[in-house]
């Protein structure tokens, strides 16, 4: 059986366009009720849509859904799916923002997900909002029963082996993926973890059509994502952008000294390099995006989100228990205008002694975010040295939880 599709061209399409949450009754009569379709074609479809996963990896899904369904079939053993609306990074808006307004579209791409692979089990993980979740779920009749998880408030807990191991009844800390969770995951089960704005689009590829997906975006990556912009002095918007939009059109660079790209395990960049890119060019990790002012330090930014990101190690790792608060520590030396003797070279060299070092990819993504704060704030880091700092606004840009 294949699947057919209504031509309903929408912009935005996760997000209703009036800003109010989507009961069930108010879904059904925007999108028209689900078809399932068999898993052969919904996986066809999948792959013709080009959907990549949102939470920061950009993992084409079919190939997650193939995976996970070879597994079962060679274990003899029922898939479980897991949403991943975890959003532990701190500045990151997005996932909370769809769970609130378009819950259904992403129950509905959980279903699928669930349908796809052949899974009886489904669990949606989240730190905040578990109740409004459970009513939305108490307005439908999914075939597959969803357990809503509510997950610790830490950066860590959306990291897919920590998810799994939280779900089944375990503390939420990544181990070595060795086997991956797709083979062997919650309750030692072959897994799907899918973020919830993958299974949102999911839910709308399934009724649309992949050449209607296909038609955002660009060639190379399809669709439109959702992206948390941070702009000094303003509040965190939530904005969905197809592929291919300049970044420019996003957030504000007049005035910009740098922006961080993909959140506090990605990259600063000069604003005048940011102002080139395309959404698809940028590695926007989970679709994040912020401008740092001119008037703003840029290593004292950094030292703030590096000392968060340290005090977040799990523990489990010697390199990343001892190599992070060291990095950190050095760093706010060198945020801080003054003699900083070989510090900036030690910084460098502890980098390259954490990073791979760990059994997630956490000290690899801390490590990622100084290398690239090294570079672009070279200059800052000069002045730094000589005793003086150009900054003249000491208002923090980026949200760091406050230290319990
Ligand atoms: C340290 C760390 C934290 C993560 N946190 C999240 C998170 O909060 N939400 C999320 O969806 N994925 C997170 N991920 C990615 C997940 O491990 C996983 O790849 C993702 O949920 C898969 O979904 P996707 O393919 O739909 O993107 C994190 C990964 C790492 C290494
Ligand atoms: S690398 Fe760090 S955060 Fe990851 S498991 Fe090891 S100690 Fe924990």
């Amino acid at each position: 059986m294949t699947l057919t599709f209504t031509d309903v061209p929408m912009s935005p399409r996760l997000l209703a366009p009036d800003g109010t949450p989507t009961d069930f009754r108010t879904h059904e009569q925007r999108y028209g009720s689900l078809s399932y379709g068999d898993p052969t074609a919904l996986l066809r479809t999948v792959a013709e849509s080009g959907l990549t996963g949102r939470g920061g990896a950009a993992f084409p899904m079919y190939r997650k859904l193939l995976s996970v369904a070879e597994a079962a079939r060679r274990t003899g053993r029922t898939p479980v799916v897991v949403a991943n609306g975890a959003e532990g990074e701190p500045a990151s808006r997005k996932d909370r923002t769809l769970l609130r307004l378009s819950p259904h579209l992403v129950l509905d791409g959980l279903q699928l997900a669930a349908a796809a692979v052949g899974a009886e089990e489904a669990h949606l993980a989240v730190e905040d909002g578990a109740s409004y979740l459970e009513s939305a779920l108490g307005q439908r009749h999914d075939p597959v029963p969803v357990r809503v998880v509510r997950l610790p408030k830490r950066f860590l807990s959306g990291e897919s082996s920590a998810l799994v191991q939280y779900v089944s009844g375990g503390a939420a800390l990544p181990r070595y993926q060795n086997p991956p969770v797709r083979e062997r995951g919650v309750h030692r089960t072959p897994t799907l973890v899918q973020n919830v704005e993958t299974l949102a689009h999911l839910a709308l590829i399934a009724r649309y059509g992949p050449d209607w997906f296909r038609s955002a975006g660009t060639p190379a990556q399809s669709g439109s994502a959702l992206c948390t912009v941070h702009v000094a002095g303003r509040e965190p918007r939530v904005v969905e952008a197809p592929f291919g939009m300049p970044l420019h059109r996003l957030l504000p660079l007049d005035g910009m000294s740098a922006v961080l790209l993909g959140g506090y395990h990605g990259t600063w960049l000069p604003a005048v390099e940011a102002a080139q890119l395309t959404l698809d060019s940028a590695d926007l990790g989970a679709g994040f995006l912020a401008a740092l002012p001119a008037d703003r330090c840029g290593p004292a930014e950094t030292a703030r989100v590096l000392r968060y990101l340290a005090l977040q190690s799990a523990g489990q790792c010697g390199p990343c228990l001892n190599g992070l608060p060291r990095i950190a520590a050095a760093f706010a030396t060198l945020a801080t205008p003054g003699p900083q003797g070989g510090t900036r070279a030690d910084v460098a060299r502890w980098s390259g002694l954490v990073e791979g070092r760990g059994a997630c990819h956490h000290p690899d993504g801390t490590v990622r975010l100084v290398r690239s704060a090294l570079t672009t704030f070279a200059a800052e880091l000069d002045a730094h040295a000589n005793g003086f700092c150009t900054a003249t606004d000491g208002t923090p840009l980026l949200p760091v939880p406050q230290e319990s």
